[in-house]
C-alpha cells in the first residue's frame, strides 16, 4: 500500500508536469497557451489531440478521450491507478511511502505473493523444458510446430511444456526453496498424504497472463488425441486466478483493443494464438466457460465495441446468443460472426494474413438482429406462429438495451427486416420493459433518493433517463468552471445586497428547491463542491480534474475543454458575448431557472394525468386537490417565464 501523502505529492509533479508525462507517448507542438499532436488512442492525420499545462489536463477533440496526467498513463499503458503512480513517482524521483498493514492485510499479500512467484517460477519451468530439454523438443516443441505456431508466437504467449514424469515442475520448485503450500494453492501441485505430483504432466502449457502480463494460472493440453483425458486441464480458482474475471490473451491484446476501439471475442487458447500469428492482436478468449458480467466489463475498459467469433456449430450459436444479451446489457455493442460449419477461427485464420482477416470479418459480422433473423427466419418465413416467437425474440434482446438512442436503432432495424410496423414493435417493447424503466424514470422525475448502486443505471447511461441532462451539465459546467468567481459585479449589488459566489449560488438554490439531480455523477459533483469550496486552497477544475474517479475526471476535461457556443447565446440575446466568464451574473440565474421552468412543466404534464384519472374515476377530494396544485404550479411557472423574458438560452 502506498501512503496517500505520497499519492498526493506524486499526483502533484504529474498534473504540474503533465507536458512531460504525455510526451513519453505523443510528440507535442506547442500552440498558444496549449500542446498539440497525434492522439494516441485513435488513429489520425491531422492534430486533435491538446494538453493543457495550466489545468493539468488532456483532451482529444476526434475521440473524445480525456482526462488528468494519471488518467492519461492509465489509458496508454493500460495499468491501474496504483502502478501508474508508482510508475509516475520512479519518473520525478518520489521516494514510495508505503503504509504498513495489519498482519491480516499482511498475510493476504503475502500469500498472493508467494503465489504470483511461484506461478513464475513455473511458467519459466515450463517454457524452459520446451525449449531446452530433449521431451519438452521432441514432444512439446514438436506438437506445436505440427500445429504450424511459429516461433516468435511461441515466445510470445510463453508457451511451455510439462514433462511426463511426476513431479518434476515439484521437486525443482521445492529444491529453489518455493513453499509446497504454494504449491498447493496455485493448484500446480496436487498434495497427498502420500506423494506429490504435478498437475499437468505431458501436457502443452499455454499460460494465463493477468492483465499486468504476470502468470497466474495455466491450460495445458494433452498431446494425443485420447477420448479418456480432457484435452485441457487449467489451474483451479485461487487466490490469484479467478476464471470468471480474467480473459486469456487479454495482456497481449488490450493495446491493440484500445487502438482499434473493436475486440474479437473467440473461444479457445489456440484462436487467439491463431489470429495473432496472421496478424490480428485485438482478441480474447473465454476459454470454455460461459462468458460473464465480469469479463464483458473487462473488455468495456478498452472498447465498447464486441465482435463474437465463434464455431458455427450448435453449441457456438448457443454461446453466441448468450454473449450477446449480456454484452447489450451492459450498455456496449455487439456483432456477431458465425464462421462457416467445421471451422474454428483456429482454422479459420491459418493461410489468411491480417488483412485477408479483417476484412473477411467486416464483411461478414452482422449485428444481432440479422444473427436471429439468419438463424431463425428460414423456418420462420412460412409459419406464422415461428414469425411471431421470432418477434418476441428479438424484441427481448432489443428491451435490455439501456440507451434509448440505440433502442430505437434497432427497431427501425427490426421492423425493415422483419416485415413488422415500427409502432408495434414499441407496443411489444413497452410491454417487456415497462415496468423497471417506469420505475427508473419516476426516480428521475420525483427526485426521490437515488436507488441503491445495484440498480443505478451507470452515468454514461444515464443520460437517456434524465429530463434534465442538458441543463444540468450546463450548470455543473459552470460550477466547475466558473465557481469561485462573484456571481454579480460590485455595481451590480442594489443597496445592503450581499455577493455571493457562482458555486455558492448554485448550491443555495439547488437546495432550496429540492432540485437535486437524478444524475448519480452530477450528484456526486455537488456534493464534492459543497464538502470543500469553502476550503481557501479549492480549485475546482483542478480538484475535479485531479479526481482518483475516472468519470469525474473524465467528465470535468469534457467541460473544462468545452466553450459555450457564443454565437448562439448571441444571436438569441443579441448582445455580444466574448467571454462566458464575464457574464455569469446573469447567464447562470438563467440556467437556473430554465431548469426550474422545465421541472414545473412536467409536474403539471404529470398532474393533469392524475387529474384526468380522478376525473374517471370520480375521485372528488382527489380532483380537487390535482386542480389546487396544477394552480400552484402555474403560477410558479408564469413567474418563472417572466423571469426568463420568454427566451432561453438552451
Ligand atoms: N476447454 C477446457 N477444457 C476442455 C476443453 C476446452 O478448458 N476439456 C477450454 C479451453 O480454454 C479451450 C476452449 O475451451 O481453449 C475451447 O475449446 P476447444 O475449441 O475444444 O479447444 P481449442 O482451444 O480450439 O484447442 P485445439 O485447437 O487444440 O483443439
Ligand atoms: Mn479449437
Amino acid at each position: 500500500m502506498i501512503d496517500q501523502g505520497t499519492v498526493d505529492r506524486v499526483f502533484e509533479s504529474a498534473q504540474a508536469q503533465i507536458v512531460d508525462v504525455v510526451s513519453e507517448f505523443v510528440s507535442l507542438r506547442k500552440r498558444g497557451i496549449n500542446y498539440i499532436g497525434n492522439c494516441p488512442f485513435h488513429n489520425e492525420k491531422t492534430p486533435s489531440f491538446t494538453v493543457s499545462p495550466h489545468k493539468g489536463i488532456y483532451k482529444c477533440f476526434g475521440c473524445g478521450k480525456g482526462g488528468n496526467a494519471v488518467n492519461f498513463l492509465m489509458d496508454v499503458e493500460q495499468i491501474n491507478y496504483i502502478e501508474a503512480i508508482r510508475h509516475l513517482g520512479k519518473k520525478f524521483n518520489i521516494h514510495i511511502e508505503e503504509v504498513e498493514l495489519s498482519p491480516e492485510q499482511q498475510q493476504v499479500k503475502d500469500d498472493r505473493e508467494s503465489m504470483m512467484a511461484v506461478s513464475a517460477f513455473a511458467q519459466k519451468y515450463f517454457t524452459n523444458t520446451l525449449h531446452k530439454s530433449d521431451e519438452g523438443r521432441s514432444v512439446g516443441l514438436s506438437y506445436l510446430r505440427s500445429r504450424g505456431f511459429r516461433d516468435d508466437i511461441i515466445e510470445k504467449f510463453q508457451l511451455g511444456y510439462s514433462p511426463e514424469s511426476r513431479s518434476a515442475l515439484t521437486d525443482e520448485a521445492l529444491k529453489n526453496s518455493f513453499k509446497v503450500e504454494f504449491l498447493e494453492k496455485t493448484g500446480l501441485t496436487i498434495v497427498r498424504d502420500t506423494y506429490k505430483a504435478d498437475r499437468f504432466r505431458g501436457r502443452v502449457i499455454f499460460p494465463i497472463h493477468g492483465i499486468s502480463g504476470k502468470p497466474t494460472a495455466f491450460g495445458g493440453r494433452v498431446l494425443k488425441a485420447d477420448a479418456k483425458t480432457a484435452k485441457y486441464l487449467n489451474s483451479p480458482e485461487s487466490e490469484i486466478y479467478h476464471k470468471s474475471k480474467i480473459l486469456y490473451g487479454i495482456y497481449q491484446a488490450k493495446q491493440e483493443i484500445t487502438r482499434k476501439d473493436r475486440c474479437f471475442l473467440v473461444e479457445g487458447y489456440t484462436d487467439v494464438i491463431s489470429f495473432h500469428q496472421a496478424g490480428v492482436f485485438n482478441v480474447v478468449a473465454s476459454s470454455g466457460t460461459a462468458l460473464t458480467v465480469d469479463q464483458i466489463r473487462l473488455i468495456g475498459r478498452f472498447t465498447q465495441n464486441i465482435t463474437i467469433i465463434y464455431d458455427g456449430d450448435p453449441a457456438g450459436i448457443k454461446a453466441s446468443l448468450r454473449g450477446i444479451d449480456l454484452v447489450l446489457e451492459q450498455g456496449m455493442n455487439v456483432k456477431v460472426l458465425l464462421l462457416p460449419e467445421g471451422e474454428d477461427p483456429d482454422s479459420f485464420s491459418k493461410n489468411r494474413n491480417a488483412e485477408e482477416l479483417e476484412k473477411y470479418i467486416a464483411a461478414n459480422e452482422g449485428d444481432f438482429i440479422k444473427f436471429k433473423t439468419s438463424l431463425l427466419l428460414e423456418d420462420a418465413k412460412t409459419d406464422p406462429v415461428k414469425r411471431a416467437q421470432l418477434l418476441q425474440d428479438i424484441v427481448r434482446t432489443i428491451s435490455v438495451i439501456p440507451d434509448n438512442i440505440i433502442r430505437s436503432e434497432y427497431v427501425k432495424e427490426c421492423s425493415t427486416l422483419m416485415g413488422v410496423e415500427e409502432p408495434i414493435i414499441y407496443a411489444e417493447l413497452s410491454k417487456k420493459g415497462k415496468q423497471s424503466r417506469d420505475e427508473q424514470y419516476k426516480a428521475a422525475y420525483q427526485q426521490a433518493p437515488t436507488p441503491p448502486p445495484s440498480q443505478q443505471a451507470p452515468a454514461s447511461n444515464f443520460t437517456s433517463l434524465n429530463p434534465y441532462e442538458v441543463e444540468e451539465r450546463e450548470i455543473i459546467r459552470f460550477m466547475i468552471k466558473h465557481g469561485h468567481f462573484n456571481l454579480f459585479e460590485e455595481e451590480e449589488l442594489g443597496e445592503g445586497e450581499e455577493n455571493t459566489t457562482v458555486g455558492a449560488f448554485i448550491l443555495a438554490q439547488f437546495q432550496e428547491d429540492e432540485l437535486e439531480s437524478a444524475n448519480p455523477l452530477y450528484k456526486k459533483i455537488m456534493e464534492l463542491y459543497e464538502a470543500n469550496y469553502q476550503n481557501e486552497d479549492f480549485d475546482a477544475p483542478k480538484f475535479f480534474a485531479a479526481s482518483m474517479d475516472k468519470e469525474v475526471s473524465q467528465l470535468t476535461s469534457d467541460l473544462i475543454s468545452q466553450e459555450i457556443e457564443l454565437s448562439k447565446i448571441h444571436s438569441r440575446f443579441g448582445s455580444k458575448v466574448t467571454n462566458e466568464g464575464d457574464s455569469v451574473s446573469w447567464l447562470v440565474p438563467k440556467l437556473v431557472h430554465e431548469l426550474k421552468l422545465k421541472k414545473v412543466k412536467r409536474f403539471i404534464e404529470e398532474q393533469r394525468a392524475i387529474l384526468k384519472t380522478a376525473q374517471e374515476a370520480r375521485d372528488e377530494e382527489k380532483l380537487l386537490n390535482t386542480m389546487q396544485m396544477i394552480s400552484k404550479l402555474q403560477t410558479i411557472q408564469t413567474a418563472l417565464s417572466k423571469e426568463l423574458g420568454g427566451r432561453t438560452i438552451l
